[in-house]
């Protein structure tokens, strides 16, 4: 289990992650710069963002803006992005990687995952990813909202097992079953959406725990998904608030708290069914 903000887990190619990242989904791409660099400024390594948001230029140039202040190197940071459904050929994804390594100004990615399934989508995209990863373009490669069928579909033909699977994912949505086929094929499960996005943030069940250690329902969740050893990326545009989600390791949650949490699962999403979902932007 990590045991500080720059803690990292080790994938399975090897790769080391940090447990605790940034998301920032819905962020204006103007708004961006400041906030990752906020977020690297206060100790985050990882920043997750995707072609689909819009703000891989901004996030660029908050990298480029926190090294500068802080003296940090590249290789210090974890930076993912994703590849949407609306180009999932070979070729449009390598296209894609290039076109996201540009807006981001940098010139390797960490973590570069497929964002949905969609329907028979993915083959040919996971192919044009080993093959990046292969040539040494990318660290590490895997996946998003892939469920059981699709990553056992995958993993039959597939060269390279994904390093990541990021679902949505949090009390009330525990994925048991897909966590357990995760952990038998060493895939990492990560959590978007781990604040069920802003659901869970004056749910009473998690409150009372949280005024027990005098912490708040954001912190207790981010705790819960640490003991369970999952990758956890909150998004926050508040530079007080990513303190705060950091600030989860001067208590712990005991075995019985923890069954509360897992009591919470309803399987219940807030955002689309990767079963269903397949559509294009
Ligand atoms: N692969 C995928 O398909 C996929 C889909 C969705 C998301 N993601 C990734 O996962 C990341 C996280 O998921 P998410 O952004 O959907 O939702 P989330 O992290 O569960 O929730 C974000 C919400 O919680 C609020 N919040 C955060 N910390 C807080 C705190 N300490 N106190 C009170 N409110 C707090 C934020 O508001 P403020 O910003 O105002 O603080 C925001 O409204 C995304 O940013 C993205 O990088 C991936």
């Amino acid at each position: 289990m990590i045991n500080n903000l720059q803690d990292t887990i080790e994938l399975n190619n090897g790769i080391e992650m940090p447990g605790i990242g940034l998301g920032v989904f819905q962020v204006e791409n103007d708004a961006t710069v400041e906030i990752v660099k906020n977020a690297i400024e206060v100790g985050y390594r990882s920043i997750d963002t995707a072609a689909i948001y819009g703000n891989e230029a901004g996030v660029g140039e908050g990298i480029k803006q926190a090294l500068a202040s802080t003296g940090l190197k590249r290789e210090d940071l974890f930076i993912t992005s994703k590849v949407w459904n609306a180009g999932l050929s070979y070729d449009e994804t390598v296209i894609a990687y290039e076109e996201s390594l540009q807006k981001l100004g940098l010139d390797y990615l960490d973590l570069y995952l497929i964002h949905w399934p969609g329907k028979n989508k993915y083959a040919e995209s996971w192919r044009a990813l080993e093959d990046l990863y292969t040539a040494g373009k990318i660290k590490a490669i895997g996946v998003c909202n892939f469920n059981i069928s699709h990553l056992q579909d995958l993993i039959n033909t597939a060269s390279v097992v994904p390093v990541i699977n990021q679902v949505e994912f949090h009390p009330r949505l525990q994925q048991v079953e897909l966590r357990a086929f995760c952990k038998e094929h060493n895939i990492q499960l990560e959590a978007w959406a781990p604040l069920m996005q802003g659901g869970l943030l004056e749910d009473p069940t998690i409150a009372k725990i949280a005024e027990k250690y005098g912490k708040s329902n954001s912190q207790v969740i981010l705790r819960w998904d640490i003991q369970n050893g999952v990758v956890t990326i909150p998004k926050t545009v508040s530079k007080e608030r990513m303190v705060q989600n950091a600030n989860i390791f001067d208590f712990s949650l005991t075995e019985e708290e923890l069954q509360v949490v897992n009591a919470m699962n309803l399987e219940k999403r807030v955002g689309p069914d990767p079963a269903e979902f397949d559509f294009m932007l």
